[in-house]
Order: C-alpha cells, then sequence, then structure tokens
C-alpha cells in the first residue's frame, strides 16, 4: 500500500484518485482499490490531488492527513462577479498609517500565501519581514545612494525618466522607497528552487491579493529590488540568507486611503492560434 491508505468501506471504487493523480503512481488493484504502484513511490510531489479529489475521504496520505486538509465550504465560494471586483479593485498603496501590522496578520498573509502554486510542488519560498523603522529608514537611503549614482547615466534616464522624482523627493524629506510602510516582507527562494523567480512572485501576487481582504495594502518595491540585485551590501544588510539567490521585496501596512473607481487597463493583446 505504500504512504497511501484506502477505507475499504468508504471507497467506491470511483477510480478518480487513479486519475487525477498528476505522476501517475496510482493505480487501481486486482480487487478494485487503489493503490501506489509497486517502486514508483519516489514518484509522489506530495501534491494532495488524491486527497481533494475523493469525495467520500477514503484515502489517507501518510503526509497529507485528511485532519489537516479541510473541506471546501461551498457557502464561502465567490461569484464570478465578486471575483472579478475583487481583482480589478485591488491597488498599490502608497501611503500607509503610522500604525504597526500584528505579527499574526502578517503571519496569516504568509500562510494564506503558501498556497499559490509552485513548480514540482517545492514550496521552497521563505520569507523575511523587517518591521524595524530604523533598518527600515537606513534601506530606501541606500537605495536612494544607488539611485542617485544610476541617474548619472542618460541611458537609464531614458528608459526611467521617473527615478530623479524618486531621489528629490527623499531629498525633501519623503521616503520614495518604501513609502514610510511599517512593514518591508520579502520572499525569497534557494538556488534549488528551479523556478524559484516565478514560485516566489505567484506566492507574493496572493499575499497582495489577500491582504486588502484583511484590512491592509502592499506595494511592490521595485526599485529596492533593483539596488538589492546591484548591491550584494544592502542584500545582507537587509538580512536575505546567501544562500537564497531569488528575492522580491513588498511594503506591507494600513491604507491611509481609500479607492473609489476602476481603472480601465491597456487592451491586452490576443492570439488565438
Ligand atoms: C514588479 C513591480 C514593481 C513595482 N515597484 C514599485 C515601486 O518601487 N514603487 C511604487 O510606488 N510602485 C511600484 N509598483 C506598483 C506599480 O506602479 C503598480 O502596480 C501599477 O502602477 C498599477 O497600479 P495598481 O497596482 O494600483 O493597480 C510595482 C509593481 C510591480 C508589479
Amino acid at each position: 500500500m505504500g504512504f497511501l491508505r484506502i477505507d475499504r468501506n468508504i471507497c467506491k471504487r470511483d477510480g478518480f484518485c487513479v486519475r487525477e493523480c498528476p505522476g501517475t503512481i496510482i493505480r487501481m488493484s486486482a480487487d478494485g482499490i487503489p493503490e501506489v504502484t509497486p517502486g514508483r513511490e519516489a514518484g509522489c510531489f506530495d501534491c494532495g490531488h488524491c486527497v481533494a479529489v475523493c469525495p467520500y475521504g477514503a484515502l489517507e496520505h501518510e503526509r497529507i492527513p485528511s485532519g489537516n486538509s479541510p473541506a471546501i465550504r461551498e457557502e464561502l465560494r465567490i461569484s464570478e462577479e465578486q471575483a472579478l471586483q475583487f481583482l480589478r479593485s485591488r491597488r498599490s498603496i502608497r501611503h500607509f498609517l503610522n500604525k504597526p501590522v500584528e505579527k499574526e496578520r502578517i503571519l496569516k498573509l504568509i500562510h494564506g500565501a503558501r498556497y499559490a502554486p509552485t513548480a514540482g510542488n517545492g514550496q521552497l519560498v521563505e520569507w523575511l519581514v523587517v518591521s524595524d523603522r530604523t533598518r527600515l529608514k537606513e534601506i530606501s537611503g541606500l537605495t536612494v545612494d544607488w539611485l542617485r549614482e544610476l541617474v548619472k547615466d542618460p541611458q537609464v534616464l531614458a528608459t526611467s525618466p521617473y527615478l530623479p522624482a524618486a531621489v528629490a523627493a527623499w531629498d525633501a524629506g519623503y521616503d520614495s522607497v518604501l513609502r514610510d510602510a511599517p512593514v518591508l516582507v520579502i520572499a525569497t527562494a534557494p538556488k534549488e528552487a528551479i523556478n524559484g523567480m516565478v514560485d516566489l512572485t505567484l506566492a507574493l501576487s496572493y499575499f497582495d491579493l489577500l491582504a486588502p481582504a484583511m484590512g491592509l495594502g502592499t506595494c511592490w518595491a521595485g526599485l529596492l529590488q533593483g539596488a538589492l540585485l546591484h548591491l550584494p551590501s544592502l542584500k545582507r544588510f537587509a538580512g536575505i540568507p546567501e544562500r537564497n539567490p531569488h528575492h522580491y521585496p513588498i511594503m506591507l501596512g494600513y491604507p491611509d486611503a481609500k479607492y473609489y473607481r476602476v481603472p480601465e487597463r491597456k487592451e491586452p493583446k490576443v492570439r488565438f492560434v
């Protein structure tokens, strides 16, 4: 049986778990009960499809216990219209209340972000949370120092004409890098994550989407990411582990803004082939 336990009294022998296993490692045994094909155990990457697809809870996976796999509550499903408004009304927040974000709420967001897909179900995304105000200010300042040099290059100015304004704003006393956000969250991934950048970007998108539902707001910190990619010393100062080459920072806090409309996006360029 391997790591699967099937309750023979509950199993309807419908073969859903056999069909759904992405590693095709489950087969029907001679007596019509699913089992792991002998010798194929290593092909399981713990995605949980077999547990998720059984309507009767007949299947126990040693590493994915059903007690840890809550049922999907039909009454919580959202409509297409709700989902569209939810996606369309998310906005980048650039003014935050001067209020710390509770550790439990940050953890709730990170826990939610774990449900983003990861290549090969690797789940290798790691999280760094910086909320020390002095350190945040220093991270912004070091990024501005880097920008100050960068804007001397006419080629950079041609592609990023908004950069001098970010430096000028900092000089005028406004944190144009981290927007005075009370929290900076950096998702990172080690080199073993072959699609590390994709994995962590997806995780951050889940984080980004869940935040407004919790009364919080985010903004991707692209200026800081540029500096992190060019300054190993800043990467160390921010606390990104040496072994994690993939990273992206996002600001987090309680928004000091409310939005009432959904500005239209560009028409997508789509080709059906
Ligand atoms: C990868 C990435 C980097 C970004 N970097 C910054 C940034 O450094 N500062 C900032 O104010 N906004 C940043 N943004 C926010 C974009 O400007 C914003 O997503 C875009 O204007 C669309 O607005 P919306 O997010 O409110 O819909 C970034 C967004 C992304 C996806």
